[in-house]
């Protein structure tokens, strides 16, 4: 009996542990695709004051999500926006939405 109970803390322990790993390596792919591609227009923290485009960071990560998924799906029209979030996976997406949820606007 007490060898299943340390079993089953040892699995649940390693799970979490699993989690958490997934959860930095996605921001980290994130913060990747947001320097090369998603900053030119967007900047990455703050962007300038007179810059056209609506600022990401901060911004609710479920927000981003379902922003980005309309442009792919293009129920919401944007000629860049269409492009860019066409060649996204969901993986890309809950990445980036990951990334710039989680800076300091
Ligand atoms: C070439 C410039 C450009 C690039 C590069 C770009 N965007 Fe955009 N983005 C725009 C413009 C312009 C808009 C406003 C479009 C509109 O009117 O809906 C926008 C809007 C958005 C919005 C909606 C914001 C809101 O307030 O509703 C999100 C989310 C977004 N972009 C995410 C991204 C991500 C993530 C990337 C990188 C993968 C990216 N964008 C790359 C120009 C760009």
């Amino acid at each position: 009996m007490k060898a299943i109970i340390f079993t089953s803390m040892m699995t649940a322990g390693l799970v979490s542990f699993n989690v958490s790993a997934q959860q930095a390596a996605s921001v980290y792919a994130g913060e990747h695709r947001a320097e090369v591609v998603c900053s030119q227009c967007h900047g990455i923290r703050m962007p300038s004051a007179d810059a056209p485009f609506p600022p990401l960071a901060g911004r609710d990560a479920a927000y981003l999500e379902s922003a980005l998924k309309q442009y792919r799906d293009k129920t919401r029209k944007s000629d860049i926006m269409n492009n860019i979030a066409g060649s996204l996976s969901d993986q890309d997406i809950e990445n980036v939405a990951a990334y710039y949820s989680g800076l300091k606007p």
